[in-house]
This record gives structure tokens, sequence and C-alpha cells, in this order.
């Protein structure tokens, strides 16, 4: 098979390209390990910032978003039972960020594909990659018991943090910066009214906790866990138990509990893989960069990515201007890196850190004191949650 755009990976970072550049009537091919029900029933992120939805508007994929999805302009920071608001809107010129599932974005990109007979190829496994260095490169994959081929101009790695694209860059042109965190979080999706109608972020002697949600009757909770931990460690009782421990005196008494629909644990991790181009191979989004959840800014920093190789891949096809993909790693980099530093910084601030000494437990509780005395602080926390410009 022949195509302009091998795009590896079917989660939001290759399907939204994929459907971007079919628009400009730029072939493509997206290649999926998983069946799509596979995909879709990976619950994720919750939170999107401005420019995302923006881009799911360009990719014709935005009006279930727009019509279900919920504007938040402020969401709270409780810490040990006090709760106070981060007014997101009041700090940012009138910004907001919108809640709407992953699931749901990821279902709407599939569905646009479909209908403009877009080719996503599932069920593949063993990507191997050719020539990436030259102007032909190709790509084989097994489907079954066949090993099919694909030429392309560009190669596009959306295979999120354990696909192979990134191991295709040789180990001496590859950087990789690593954080791993010494807990995860343990999630639990349950068809209740939410607990608060805007998302709360809670630091408390117990650990972190988070209360989220994706609609007025579907609910998102999480807390914190030692990374020892197993989901079957964690009944649903247990779960709404030390939920209830970790919230402020009205909200753990006003909690609605039910069965969990989804109960997973997500380590924590920051990381970031440099350069994101080698020769014609492209990383995006998770392949090339993890962040901790706490910021909300995974799937928003694929986001960027996407934005950034579309324009890129644009200009080359439509102007035969090479500026965009020469530059593409450098720019997306640069708003990666800010992202990776205010969810590091959102992490360390509401999470408890088994090794933390008395000077360090000092820093987290100034840290806190400080953001709440200055409306400096309080508005560089506010633009980074609702995302920087790209
Ligand atoms: P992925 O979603 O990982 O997609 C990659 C795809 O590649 C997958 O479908 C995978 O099956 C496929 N693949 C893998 N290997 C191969 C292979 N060999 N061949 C072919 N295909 C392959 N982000 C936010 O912005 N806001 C939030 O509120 C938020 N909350 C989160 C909460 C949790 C608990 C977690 C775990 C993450 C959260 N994130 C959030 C992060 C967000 O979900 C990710 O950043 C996002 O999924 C990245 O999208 P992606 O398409 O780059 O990668
Ligand atoms: C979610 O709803 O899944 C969610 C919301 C905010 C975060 C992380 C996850 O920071």
């Amino acid at each position: 098979m022949k195509t302009k755009v091998g795009i590896i990976g079917g989660g939001p970072s290759g399907l939204m390209l994929s459907q971007l550049l079919d628009l400009q009537g730029i072939d493509n091919i997206v290649l999926e390990r998983q069946s799509r029900e596979y995909v879709l029933g990976r619950i994720r992120a919750g939170v999107l910032e401005h420019g995302f939805a923006k881009l799911m508007r360009v990719a014709k994929c935005g009006d279930r978003m727009d019509a279900e999805g919920e504007l938040h302009d402020g969401f709270f920071i409780a810490e040990n039972g006090v709760k106070r608001r981060i007014d997101l809107a009041g700090h940012t010129g009138g910004n907001s960020v919108v809640v709407y599932g992953q699931t749901e974005l990821t279902r709407d990109l599939y569905e646009a594909r479909e209908k403009m007979g877009g080719n996503v190829i599932h069920n593949i496994d063993d990507v191997e990659f050719f020539d990436l260095k030259s102007d032909a490169p190709y790509l084989t994959y097994k489907r079954g018991d066949e090993i099919n081929r694909i030429d392309c101009d560009f190669i596009i790695g959306a295979d999120g943090f354990h696909g192979p694209s990134r191991k295709a860059i040789p180990k001496d042109v590859l950087r990789e910066y690593e954080k791993v965190y010494p807990f995860g979080w343990l999630g639990v999706m349950s068809q209740t009214k939410p607990v608060s109608p805007e998302l709360i972020y809670s630091k408390s002697n117990r650990g972190f906790a988070l209360c989220s949600m994706r609609s007025q009757v579907l609910s998102r909770y999480y807390i914190q866990v030692p990374l020892t931990d197993t989901v079957d460690d964690w009944s649903d009782d247990a779960f709404w138990a030390e939920l209830k421990l970790r919230l402020p005196t009205a909200e753990a008494a006003a909690l609605e509990t039910g069965p969990s629909i989804e109960k997973s644990i997500a380590p924590l991790r920051s990381f970031v893989a440099e350069p994101m181009r080698y020769g014609n191979l492209f990383l995006a989004g998770d392949a090339a960069h993890i962040v901790p959840p706490t910021g909300a800014k995974g799937l928003n920093s694929a986001a960027s990515d996407i934005y950034y190789l579309y324009h890129g891949m644009l200009a080359h096809y439509k102007n035969g201007d090479d500026t965009g993909l020469e530059q593409y790693s450098e720019k997306a980099l640069a708003r990666v890196w800010k992202a990776q530093r205010f969810s590091w910084w959102m992490t360390s601030l509401l999470h408890t850190f088994p090794d933390n000494n008395a000077f360090d437990d000092k820093m987290q509780k100034t840290d806190m004191e400080y953001l709440f005395s200055s409306e400096a602080a309080l508005t560089s926390l506010a633009e980074n949650y609702v995302g920087l410009p790209f």
C-alpha cells in the first residue's frame, strides 16, 4: 500500500491528525493495535483546554462536545478540609476549560473517520520501521498471518507511551528525561451525581483525592494509593470510605456513592523524549511525553503537537514549505516542557510524599500558603490550567 502519511496509533492524537489531514485531501492510514471497542473502553482524560476544543471543531468533530461538554470557569483546592476556589475566568480574562471525556471525544473522532471513509486498520501488530532518514520511508505490520507494507512520505508515531515508534529512534540520538512518583491514582467511575459542580483537588494527611465528573449523572473520583496496591485491594466500599476521609466534611457527608462501573490504577510519571523527530518519523502525544494527571495536561499536550504537525504538513503539501516540519520538535518541546513543569508542580503541591522530610513538608505547606496569598501565584496557576497558547 502507498499513502502520504502513515500514522501508528488510533488514540486521540492519531485520529485527530488523520481527520485534519483527510479534510485537506492529504491521504493517510491509521494503524491501531487494539479493536475500536477496546480503545473506547479506556477511561482517561476528562478536562480539555479550549485549544483542544478548537482543534476538535477544525476537525469537524466538535458538535457533540459543544452540546454535551460542560464549561468550567473554576475549580477548588481543599487542604485538610478547607476548600478554596480558583477563579479561572477571573484570573485569565474570562477563560475556562471544557469537561468532556476522552472516551466520548475518541468516539466522535472514530465516527468522523468512518463517515469520511478514513482508512483505520485495527488489530495489527509487529510494526517495523525502515529507511526513516530517506525520502521514501516505509513500515511493515502484521495482521493475522499476513505481513503488509506501507510506503509513505512521513510516519507519525502516535502510539502512546508503550508503543514502538519512540524505540525506532537510535539510542545515541534519543535523550529521555524521566521522574517516577512513589504513588499511583486509583480511579473509580460511578453513575452518581458529582459531589460538587466543579472539580475538587483535595490534599489531606491521608493523601490526595480528586472529585471529577463526566456529566451530571456520571462521576469520576481518584485517590492517591501506594504503587504496591492493586485494584483487587480496593472494594467499592473501601474506596468510598477512604475518599470520604480525604474530603472536606460537607462533601464527605454529601457524597453520593454507588457501584463502580470502572476501576483502575494509573502510576504517576513525568517523561519527555527529545528530539520528537528523527528523519521522517515524527512523535506526537504520549509517545513522546507523559505527565502525572494532576494538572490535566496529558491529552492537552498532545493537542499542541498535533496542531504543529498538521500545520507543518499543510505547508509542506500545499506550498512546498518545510519550515514548520523542520521546527516541529523544537516548537512542540517548548510547550511540552511548560506542561511538564506545571504538572510536576501541581503533583508536588497536592500529594503526600512518603519520603519527605520535615523541611520538604514545610516547603509544601508554604507553597500552598503562598499560592493563596498572591494574586500573581493564582494567575500563574490559572493561566497554566486553562492552557498556554499554541
Ligand atoms: P494514547 O491514548 O495512549 O493512544 C495511543 C494508541 O496507540 C492506543 O490506542 C494504543 O492502543 C495504540 N498503540 C500502542 N502500541 C501500538 C502498536 N504497536 N501498534 C499500533 N498501535 C499501537 N490528559 C488530559 O489532558 N486531561 C486529563 O484530565 C487527563 N486525565 C487522565 C487521567 C488518567 C487516569 C490517565 C491515565 C491519563 C489522563 N490524561 C489526561 C492523559 C491522556 O489520557 C493521554 O495523554 C492521552 O491518551 C494521549 O493520547 P495519545 O493518542 O497520544 O496516546
Ligand atoms: C478526570 O476527570 O479524569 C481528570 C480530571 C482532572 C485531572 C485528571 C483527571 O487533573
